[in-house]
């Protein structure tokens, strides 16, 4: 019999990007195969995530439309994971007869196990939190598994998250913070480089908060790291060429790690610094444990470290009792912090957190106003960014498709991430035979509110030379 085919559909976060390649990789080592997409597919994994109402309302909506694949096929199953999982647990197996099986975010490795009890038609949710470091460890990269993009991965370095932000599901979702040790996180890493990865982005709730808790304890084990010293082990690592970590908190950036953007080759020249809200009063009430000064003198100490850094964000607007005045004030934070982009989002009450039971609620038109002035700031901003970039060079990682497809037909774009991590489009005919995992060297031609244009600069495949010549002259 040939094997069962699967298939998964991620919602949310990097890490949930992650994790669903964590679960790939279970489901080819118990003998599954991966499915071209859900209609070739006998098992369908939802990942989902609930840091907005809207993203919780995606695996609702989904639900529907999996009853009828699910009853298209006799024996066809469905797995729920990821952050709704874990808070919904049983309620997801009593409410949805469509659903086979339900794991947490700290149950990945039982997923073989449940698929299997699935097929014995067994029901079950598993979303016990651990605490032990057990759940970081997995089985080799299966040969089977591809990259969404050649050459970059993900490396877990911490999970979970201790700060409690008022508005945050993540805390509860993910449980409490807990560090891999180095020596595992050097190891995966070094493996990674042998298999060819050149850009690697460290991942964690609070990824700069890395090793706190040993820290504190005096441990002894290799956990004991500081995240800088951890950066500096794998900046060591020959082939890595980029090392980029996300989400950092704001207060977790020491001298140490500010230095690093000075001393580390591979580090990228890039920092996504989610601020949140650039009033005192919001910040306060959000529980961030910064005042908005305290970011901008962390942007002048970053730019002091490294003058080229690109700073990226997150922001809410209409968080409760946010007054215009407030949102006026985070519109100056992103004008100081110069953001060469960000992501925003209106707030959205999520039930269990503490804000959720704050007075002060802002009407929807208003947090609607609200969001689209602060994206038409933005904009401004971005293109700002991108025009001062424009006679520059940089290399870039290819990414997707570069077929030149179709005699004299459509080409489709070939595109890439620079350092400083701006997506730059190319015209795929001025880079023959270059392949997506490639680095490339390219000039900077043109802004565009959304991207840069790059062309050919001198042998574009000396980008090795280059990379470490950008990195010397940044400091
Ligand atoms: N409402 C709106 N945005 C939120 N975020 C987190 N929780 C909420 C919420 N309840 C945003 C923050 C965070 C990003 C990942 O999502 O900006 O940095
Ligand atoms: Fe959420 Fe705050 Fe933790 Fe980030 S630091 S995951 S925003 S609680």
């Amino acid at each position: 019999m040939p094997p069962g085919r699967f298939a998964i559909r991620t919602f949310g976060c990097q890490m949930n990007a992650h994790d669903s390649e964590k679960v790939a990789n279970l489901l080819l080592h118990a003998g599954w195969a991966a499915a071209s997409n859900a209609e070739d597919a006998d098992l369908l994994v939802v990942n989902t995530c609930s840091i907005r109402e809207k993203a919780e309302h995606r695996l609702y909506s989904d639900l529907g439309l999996l009853r009828s694949w699910r009853e298209r096929r006799p024996g066809r199953l469905v797995g729920v994971g990821g952050c709704v999982a874990q808070q919904e647990g049983d309620a997801l197996l009593a409410r949805f007869p469509q659903v086979d099986f339900v794991f947490g975010t700290h149950n990945l490795r039982l997923v073989p196990a449940l698929v299997a009890a699935a097929e014995a038609g067994r029901r079950r949710a598993e979303t016990a939190e651990s605490s032990d470091l057990e759940r970081f460890e997995l089985p080799a990269r299966h040969p089977a598994l591809g990259r969404a993009t050649p050459g970059r991965a993900y490396l877990t370095v911490m999970e979970g998250c201790d700060m409690f932000c008022s508005f945050c599901i993540v805390p509860i979702t993910r449980g409490r913070e807990i560090s891999r040790p180095a020596d595992a996180i050097v190891r995966e890493a070094e493996e990674l480089a042998a298999d060819g990865v050149v850009d690697v982005t460290l991942l964690g709730q609070t990824v700069n908060a890395y090793g706190r808790h040993a820290l504190r304890r005096r441990a002894t084990s290799t956990a004991a790291t500081s995240f800088a010293a951890l950066l500096r082990r794998l900046d060591a690592i020959p082939g890595l060429r980029r090392i980029r970590y996300t989400s950092p908190h704001p207060i977790f950036f020491d001298a140490e790690l500010v230095a690093a953007h000075a001393e580390l080759a591979a580090l990228c020249p890039h920092v996504h610094l989610p601020a949140q809200s650039g009033s005192d009063a919001v910040l306060a009430r959000m529980r961030r444990r910064y005042r908005a000064d305290d970011l901008r003198r962390l942007g002048e100490r970053l730019r002091a470290a490294r003058p080229d850094i690109a700073l990226t964000t997150d922001l809410i607007v209409g968080f409760p009792g946010e007054t215009e005045r407030d949102f006026e004030e985070t519109l100056a934070l992103l004008r100081d912090l110069g953001f060469a982009d960000s992501y925003s989002f209106k707030y959205s009450a999520r039930p269990g957190t503490a804000a959720a039971e704050l007075p002060g609620a802002v009407a929807e038109s208003e947090a609607q106003a609200r969001l689209e002035a602060l994206q038409d700031l933005q904009r401004s901003l971005t293109l700002a960014y991108h025009r001062a970039r424009v006679g520059g060079e940089t290399e870039i990682l290819l990414e997707g498709a570069s077929s030149r497809s179709g005699r004299g037909g459509h080409r489709e774009q070939l595109s890439g991430r620079d350092p400083w991590h701006r997506v730059v489009n190319l015209d795929p005919g001025a880079f023959p035979d270059a392949a997506p995992g490639e680095l490339v060297r390219v000039r900077i031609a043109e802004a565009t509110p959304h991207s840069l244009i790059g062309e050919p600069c001198g042998d574009y495949r000396s980008a090795a030379a280059f990379i470490e010549g950008s990195a010397a002259s940044g400091r």
